[in-house]
């Protein structure tokens, strides 16, 4: 991949198709690869440029003020986009509008053509009524436009909303675009020239993309042998508190689920498969899963690691020598992720920099703070994803263990501030 390809993902479809959803997960989980990606929400130009109360005439396609006003919305937002490629190094943009007609996406098309600016569309198209509706109620009622508007006219006027978007909507059908159109949540995808690495992931990865209604949970494994001794790596036995957390974990995972089915996922390594022995659903080993490598400090202290004050000053970056830094296990466990959005529930019984990887991806949380993430020994953590993010919930089992967080040290007082 040629370090200046830049790329547009631009969103086609009528409101409440999905498409902010989309393109909030697409820059979630480019992000967390590593790849500078940025969502321009058209939306939030027009209720800064126009105010947030705007009636559905607003976006009624005779409306000529209406739709003036729309374009200079769409407008700003466009040149915000080029100046975040030239002034931030910027990768992937996500130009979050509906762009429902051709003429808009010539519009969009020609300026990044000028700036040499990939444009591939994402079009979400959506016939199942039930969803759209529920889709409103979900998040359009909550949504700024609607603040201290009574629900039900506000549903009304989003209905009337989308009716004159139908009016002018006009899907994709020129062949010589770059485009995947997503139709009724992925059970047809039809995908046109598609260039490149970077576009053909974007499109496997919402290939892989569905919203049924689903639990995850995270658990480390129970305390280890090397836990007792402070020790990190290895391949130890699980303590006899450990084998306790183990066997209490059943208890709360059925209380939680119900017969809701499960798979439960652990690392190759005895402390995560002991932990899951007595979990009574289907289970799978990851080599993917398994602990990040400290290569020559494997089985070492930290007291006894001298590097570790050396690490702390980058510990996202820092690769133990012989082994992986938290950079190099987010790219092992990319297969993971993808693999997870396409299941329902799934439960990870892991380890601690495994586990602040997945987090941090579910969380969107900055790569600086990814290695300080709390994941308590003894504790399940359970994400419920939900329109925008993920809904969360600890469950804390009365079993002793170790802790074994190391807090980031503080910045360095510099000369002046100590004086
Ligand atoms: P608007 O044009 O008003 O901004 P939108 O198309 O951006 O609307 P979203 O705000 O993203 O719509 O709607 C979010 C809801 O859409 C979520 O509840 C999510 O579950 C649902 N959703 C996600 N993907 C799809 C899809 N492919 N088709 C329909 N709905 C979807
Ligand atoms: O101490 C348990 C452990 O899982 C080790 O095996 C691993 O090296 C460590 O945690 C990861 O945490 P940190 O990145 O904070 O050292």
């Amino acid at each position: 991949m040629s370090s200046n390809t830049r790329v547009a993902c631009v969103m086609v479809g009528l409101p409440a198709r999905g498409k902010t959803y989309i393109a909030q997960k697409v820059c979630r989980y480019l992000q967390w690869l590593s790849i500078s990606t940025k969502v321009f929400n058209v939306g939030n130009y027009r209720r800064k440029l126009h105010g947030a109360h705007q009636m559905h005439s607003f976006f009624d396609p005779n409306n000529k003020t209406g739709e003036s006003a729309r374009k200079q919305a769409a407008t700003e937002a466009l040149n915000d986009m080029v100046k975040w490629f030239k002034e931030e190094n910027g990768t992937v943009a996500i130009f979050d509008a509906t762009n429902s007609t051709r003429s808009r996406r010539e519009f969009i098309l020609n300026y990044c053509r000028k700036e040499d600016i990939l444009v591939m569309f994402i079009e979400s198209i959506c016939q199942d009524e039930n969803l759209i509706l529920q889709n409103i109620v979900d998040v359009k009622l909550s949504s700024p436009d609607y603040k201290n508007i009574d629900p039900e006219k506000a549903a009304e006027d989003f209905r009337a909303r989308i009716a004159h978007y139908e009016q002018a909507y006009e899907p994709i059908t020129e062949s010589h675009l770059t485009f995947i159109k997503i139709i009724n949540v992925g059970s047809q995808v039809v995908i046109n020239m598609i260039q490149g690495y970077l576009q053909s992931r974007i499109v496997y990865y919402l290939m892989n993309l569905h919203i049924l209604p689903r639990s995850i949970f995270f658990s480390r494994h129970g305390e280890s042998m090397y836990h007792l001794m402070g020790k990190i790596g290895g391949d130890s036995d699980l303590s006899p508190r450990g084998k306790r957390y183990a066997l209490a974990l059943p208890k709360l995972i059925k209380e939680n689920l119900g017969d809701q089915p499960l798979t439960v996922w652990t690392s190759t390594m005895k402390r995560t498969i002991q932990t899951s022995e007595h979990l009574p659903y289907p289970k799978l080993q990851w080599k993917a899963l398994d602990e990040i490598d400290a290569g020559c400090c494997d089985g070492k202290t930290y007291e006894e690691i001298e590097e570790t004050s050396i690490r702390d000053q980058d510990k996202f970056n820092y690769r133990y020598r012989g082994g992986e830094s938290y950079r190099d296990a987010i790219n092992r466990l990319e297969p993971v992720i993808m693999e997870l959005e396409r299941q329902q529930n799934i439960m990870i019984v892991g380890h601690q920099a495994i586990l602040r990887c997945m987090y941090a991806y579910f969380h969107n949380l900055p790569h600086e703070d990814l290695p300080y993430i709390r994941i308590p020994l003894h504790t399940v953590i359970k994400l419920t994803p939900k329109a925008y993010g993920c809904e969360e919930e600890r469950y804390r089992f009365d079993i002793d263990a170790v802790d074994t967080y190391r807090p980031r040290p503080p910045p360095k007082q510099n000369a002046q501030q100590t004086a």
